[in-house]
């Protein structure tokens, strides 16, 4: 059970809360130059697995560019698929990204502190020899579970077990641990020799290693979607179908996942991936609670010899009921031995409003020790008009209602609200179909400041012209 402070919160009326803007809170004009560029606008490593409610880099890049130098820390306490740390890294700042889910931790940390080309294609060769040299009793365990799929007798070697003397049969793997049946539903998503295959690389990839957790990243980019670039045909590859929904599917219309081979598959994905060189700049990927990631921070940069203090965060929170960030990637979180509905449980994605906000004065509170004294914070806040399928009580006005509740009680000054309203077609939120598509319509970027120094920072910068050039040209050392 984590600690949880008591905060004191007046929340406002929904009279007020509804109130549209212009409000009279400064509204802070940024160029939304970030709607015009190119979808993949940024690094080749950003589109390695869809996360729901992730942002742009360009919208990273629009604040990282004038608010930062090459050099400078910037922080995500909610860094989802990495998009702010990685772009960071990309343009040479110390990109530090921290998330509780450990989905989002795993895509974080591949991203920031990656393997180099060679190392990722080595390992994945090494890994296709010892498939080849244990395929045959894999492909007879798989074949015996698609037989009889969801059978609780059929035990397969658990995510990350590893066999201890690196040998690659499926018994070496089994005498050191084998304890997990593989649900029908996973079956049912795959040919029985792709999952043969993914059952060896689940077991085989080290989640603690460089090389592999960035194979076993890619892993779950490419595990399901609608084209032949991936392992199941099953489900599009933004969001898992519900397990149910699977097996009546399959049952229903006596589908049968084309055979697609894992390796082949991760190998393109890996020359996709590394169209462009990683980034020069290592980051930090951290597991937590946003609430102490503050103190996380600092003790991070400071074990590296980094400065301890950022001097920028961008960041979107989690919106209020909108995504289920466990349920929606159970088949991922199955690759990477994770129970779906225990990572609900643990994600702070299902409070109301008053509960959220004090939740969100809590993340400020504890950020605070990790931020320079004119350091610039950037909250990408959605507002929710439909509260699954419901109109949202409180969701209009969350950012000025996160300010006036949540940061201002904290200390921080206010530079503005910019708005950014993402055109509907374009939000993953669409997945809920037309009207629920509409469920975060207007997202806000409220900008804060840890003194009246950056306040002033936050408001001059904003009107700066930035390069967008993408790959950048960066100065080279001499
Ligand atoms: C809107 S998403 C962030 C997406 C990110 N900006 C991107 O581009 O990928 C919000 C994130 O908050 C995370 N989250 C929820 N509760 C949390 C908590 N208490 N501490 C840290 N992260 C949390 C979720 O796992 C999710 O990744």
């Amino acid at each position: 059970m984590r600690a949880r402070r008591s905060l004191e919160v007046v929340p406002p009326s929904d009279h007020q809360l509804a109130l549209p803007l212009p409000s009279d809170l400064p509204q802070l004009t940024i160029e939304p130059e970030w709607k015009v560029q190119q979808r993949l606008w940024g690094h080749s490593f950003h589109p390695m697995c869809s996360y729901l409610a992730s942002f742009p880099a360009a919208l990273a890049h629009a604040l990282i560019a004038r608010y930062t130098r090459p050099g400078d820390v910037v922080l995500d306490p909610f860094s989802g698929r990495g998009t702010t740390p990685l772009q960071a890294c990309a343009e040479g700042r110390i990109g530090v990204g921290n998330d509780l889910n450990p989905f989002a931790h795993i895509l974080t940390a591949a991203k920031v502190d990656p393997p180099t080309r060679a190392e990722a294609k080595t390992r994945l060769a090494a890994l296709r020899m010892a498939w080849t040299a244990g395929a045959a009793e894999w492909n007879g365990i798989a074949a015996a579970i698609a037989a009889d799929p969801g059978s609780p007798d059929l035990l397969v070697p658990a995510a990350g077990s590893r066999p201890l003397d690196g040998a690659a049969g499926l018994s070496r793997f089994a005498s050191f641990r084998a304890d997990a049946f593989v649900p029908a539903e996973v079956t049912l998503a795959f040919h029985p020799r792709t999952l043969a295959q993914i059952l060896f690389l689940r077991a085989s990839l080290n989640p603690d290693d460089r090389a592999d957790r960035f194979l076993l990243a890619s892993l779950t980019g490419i595990l399901h979607g609608k084209s032949a670039t991936y392992l199941s045909a099953v489900m599009p590859n933004t969001f898992s179908m519900a397990p149910r929904y699977v097996r009546d599917f399959v049952a229903r219309t006596d589908f049968h996942s084309p055979e697609r081979d894992a390796f082949t598959l991760l190998d393109d994905k890996l020359r996709r991936l590394y169209r462009q060189a990683p980034p020069a700049t290592r980051g930090i990927a951290l597991l937590g609670d946003a609430r102490d990631s503050g103190v996380r921070f600092r003790e991070s940069l400071r074990a590296r010899g980094l400065p301890e203090k950022a001097r920028l965060v961008v960041t979107s929170p989690p919106y209020l009921r909108v995504v289920k960030y466990g349920y929606y990637n159970w088949l991922r979180l199955w690759l990477l031995g994770y129970d779906a509905s225990a990572i609900d449980d643990l994600l702070d994605d299902a409070h109301h409003r008053d509960a959220y906000l004090i939740f969100m004065r809590e993340v400020l509170s504890g950020l605070r020790s990790a931020l320079a004294d004119d350091a610039v914070i950037a909250l990408v806040i959605g507002d929710v008009e439909l509260d699954r399928g419901r109109p949202a009580n409180g969701g209009v006005g969350l950012a000025e209602a996160v300010w006036e509740y949540a940061a201002a009680p904290e200390g921080y000054r206010l530079a503005g609200i910019a708005l950014d309203d993402v055109a509907a077609g374009r939000k993953m939120t669409k997945i809920w179909g037309d009207e629920a598509g509409q469920a975060t319509k207007l997202d806000r970027i409220l900008v804060l400041a840890t003194s009246e120094a950056g306040r002033r920072r936050a408001v001059s910068g904003a009107s700066l012209p930035i390069d967008w050039t993408w790959p950048q040209r960066l100065p080279r050392a001499l």
